[in-house]
């Protein structure tokens, strides 16, 4: 059986428009085939819509550009942002927070760890006190409020040799460092050093 390549246009079967003469290659012919209706509707939609769009946003400014809504949410993070700071204020140093910071044995804990690495080598490892004095009794030469201590820890006594900490430690740091002194007093451990100062009976 000879295999003949059809010359001519081909009856066009149903739903299908005539082929479209000369364009063959290799036996292939094409057909003139109209778009899917909805494919049509769709593209007359898309150009129809299109000068709406534009007008709508550069001329109307009745919808936003992106850089518009990129504008709105970062106005919207910015003001979220402000309720949660007014929400959880940060840390506090005033005589009243520091009081209740020093309460919670948490806190203390907390302080132990920046005693023992940097406060130790001066005040003894109970706070028995070495070079620097005792920290157990309820005698204090720069008072022993709360607030007295903080104070002490941030800004030192340079001339007395006791170090500024505000520099190297953050105010959590030197407020759990704080806790951790209060929470010695009365501890009494052995080979104290004797009292140095005015006692303190505030607590
Ligand atoms: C280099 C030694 C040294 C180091 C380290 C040191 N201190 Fe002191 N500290 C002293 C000396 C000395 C004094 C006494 C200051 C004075 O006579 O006014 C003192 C005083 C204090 C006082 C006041 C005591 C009082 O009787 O009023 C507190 C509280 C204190 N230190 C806590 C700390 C804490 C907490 C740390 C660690 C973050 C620390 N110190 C690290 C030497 C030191």
């Amino acid at each position: 059986m000879s295999t003949q390549t059809p010359t001519g246009p081909k009856p066009a079967p149903e739903n299908q428009g005539p082929a479209i003469q000369g364009h063959k290659y290799d036996g292939i012919r094409e057909y003139d085939n109209p778009m899917p209706g909805w494919w049509v509707w769709l593209f007359i939609a898309c150009i129809v819509f299109s000068p709406i769009y534009i007008l709508a946003v550069h001329q109307f400014d009745f919808i936003n550009t992106y850089e518009e809504d990129l504008a709105q949410s970062q106005a919207d993070l910015n003001e979220i942002r402000e309720v949660y700071a007014a929400s959880a204020p940060s840390f506090q140093t005033d005589a009243r927070s520091l009081q209740d910071y020093a309460a919670d044995p948490l806190n203390a804990a907390a302080g132990a760890e920046t005693y023992a690495t940097i406060c130790a080598a001066c005040h003894g490892d109970v706070g028995q006190g070495l070079i620097g004095p005792n920290l157990t009794d309820e005698f204090w030469i720069n008072g022993g409020s709360e607030e007295d201590i903080y104070l002490n820890i941030a800004e030192g006594v340079p001339a007395n040799g006791m170090p500024a900490w505000n520099t190297s430690l953050s105010e959590v740091e030197m407020a759990s460092a704080m806790a951790f002194v209060v929470s010695l007093s009365g501890t009494n451990p052995p080979g104290a050093k004797e009292p140095q100062g005015e006692p303190y009976t505030g607590r």
